[in-house]
């Protein structure tokens, strides 16, 4: 497919978890991918793998200046695009028995100001491409507070409230919401998953649901719909069903 007629995307968190199967995902249709990730290495095997259709723009989302230059670097080469997906991010747990405001300034950091730099440098990228296409990797925290530190739900709101500022005109806005999938965090995470999809699973998913262009893909169903109702409930059984979700208790011996 040639570039005139390809789609243009630009995923960040490209090189690792859900975002490096959705670059899989995107790559295989034809698309061109500009990809973004702090390590440059995964992408470059992308860009290795799919000769043609990978602009690799690497660099920390934290920082604003490193953002507004891949969006010069876009423009430069590509100048406009059609699509862009915010999937960079984190997760941290903060232990409320230490709390440490720092991890939440490095989430909040990551996870609601890397998203913000990306959407300024790219509104005007999206607002002279094809049929333009905005869509934040969101998650199942904006239903249920877990005691995960994840402002995602900042992010959700950010979204919606895009949608209906005119700064977005013409550019259609979806919100992802995963449930769990399994990626090198959740791997790691000491608390129940259920319903956890593989990655390949949940990027197959997203990216089918992304051509009917819904205002949000919430997945898997049947954790979904057990969450829906949840902002709906008195504020107690919301927080009983939160706890469940807590990290495993440390085990004796780390007591002593
Ligand atoms: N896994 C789940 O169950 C789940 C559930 C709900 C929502 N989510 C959301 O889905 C997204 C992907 O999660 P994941 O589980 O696939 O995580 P992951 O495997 O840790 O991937 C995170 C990606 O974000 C990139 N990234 C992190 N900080 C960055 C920064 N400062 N600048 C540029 N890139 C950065 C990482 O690349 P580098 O390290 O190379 O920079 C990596 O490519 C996240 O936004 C997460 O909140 C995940």
């Amino acid at each position: 497919m040639s570039l005139t007629s390809a789609r243009r995307y630009w995923l960040t968190g490209a090189s690792n978890g859900l975002g490096a199967a959705l670059a899989e995902e995107l790559l295989k249709s034809g698309a061109h991918v500009a990809l973004s990730s702090r390590f440059q290495e995964p992408l470059e095997q992308f860009a290795q793998q799919y000769p043609g259709h990978v602009l690799v723009v690497a660099g920390d989302l934290t920082n604003s200046q490193t953002v507004r230059e891949i969006g010069e670097h876009i423009t430069q080469v590509w100048g406009s695009l059609d699509t862009v997906i915010l999937n960079a991010g984190t997760c941290e747990y903060v232990d409320t028995q230490q709390f440490d405001a720092s991890i939440i300034e490095y989430v909040v950091r990551t996870n609601l100001l890397a998203s913000s730099y990306c959407i300024e440098a790219a509104l005007p990228l999206l607002q002279v491409g094809r049929t333009p296409h905005l869509v934040g990797i969101a998650s199942a925290v904006t239903y249920l507070p877990m005691s995960q530190t994840d402002p995602k739900a900042g992010l959700r709101h950010l979204f919606e409230s895009l949608r209906v500022d005119r700064s977005s005109k013409g550019v259609d806005i979806t919100v992802v919401i995963p449930g769990f999938v399994d990626t090198p965090p959740t791997q790691s995470s000491d608390f129940p998953m259920p319903l956890n999809w593989p990655a390949d699973k949940a990027a197959r998913h997203i990216f089918a649901k992304l051509q009917g262009r819904p205002l949000e893909i919430a997945f898997p169903a049947l954790l979904l719909a057990a969450l829906w109702p949840l902002p709906t409930l008195p504020n107690s059984p919301q927080l009983s069903i939160g706890k469940r979700m807590l990290p495993n208790p440390p085990s004796q011996k780390d007591d002593l």
